[in-house]
């Protein structure tokens, strides 16, 4: 039974999709813990009330990014994850704490990576002209947004799209790829070589 741990800083809603994929499709996984940067984050009470341990390490009490980074690795290594899952955590973490969890942490990025790291991306792709938006999934690296590709999916942009509407479609693929990337890695399905993720069995990795 691998063990998950997912970090959010807000809404959760990525957060709520692989729980509820992990319990509804018998993952041999379980989400042990949802750490959260920030008080107030929303998505803390669905994991809460669906049993899941909750915990706040506040980026505003440490002093520094790297006592922050410091406090929340002993905070996730203490539930002794085999996977760590950013699902909307919106903080900048350092290279150390990549390096500690490489090869074992996943991203959600609401774009066609590696184009649009950052924020903003939904509008930013709408100034560029861009026909296609999305969302991808990748292994996190030290660089910002950045690292080996598990899986993507395109959303067409529309005439008269905004960033709010471009957001919820793409949001709406978000919810469909990040299990399916959490999926493969628990069930041992991710090869990982020279940079390029390939799945076991050749699955499409795109949506
Ligand atoms: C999602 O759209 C996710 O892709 C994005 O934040 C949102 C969180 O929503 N993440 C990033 O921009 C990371 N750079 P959620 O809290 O409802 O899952």
């Amino acid at each position: 039974m691998k063990r998950i741990v997912i970090l959010i800083s807000g809404r959760g809603s990525n957060m709520r999709a692989i729980v509820q994929h992990c319990v509804a499709e018998g993952w041999p996984a379980r989400v042990v813990a949802v750490i959260a940067n920030r008080p107030d984050a929303a998505g803390l009470a669905f994991a809460a009330e669906h049993g899941i341990v909750t915990v706040v390490v506040d980026h505003k009490a440490y002093a520094t990014r790297d006592a922050f980074d410091t406090a929340l690795a002993a905070a996730i290594d203490m539930h002794r994850p085999d996977l760590v899952v950013l699902a909307g955590f919106m903080r900048i973490l350092g290279a150390d704490f990549a390096r500690h969890y490489e090869g074992r942490m996943l991203n959600i990025h609401p774009s066609l990576l590696p184009a649009f790291p950052g924020l903003r991306t939904h509008r930013r792709a709408i100034e560029a002209g861009c026909k296609l938006a999305g969302a991808t999934v990748h292994f996190v690296t030290a660089e910002l947004d950045h690292g080996p590709i598990v899986v993507q999916a395109a959303v067409t942009v529309l005439p008269g799209d905004n960033e709010e509407t471009l957001a919820a479609r793409v949001l709406e693929r978000e919810h469909a790829i990040y299990p399916l990337a959490v999926r493969w890695f628990v069930e041992d399905r991710l090869r990982l070589a020279h940079g390029i993720v390939t799945h076991a069995d050749g699955a499409a990795q795109w949506l």
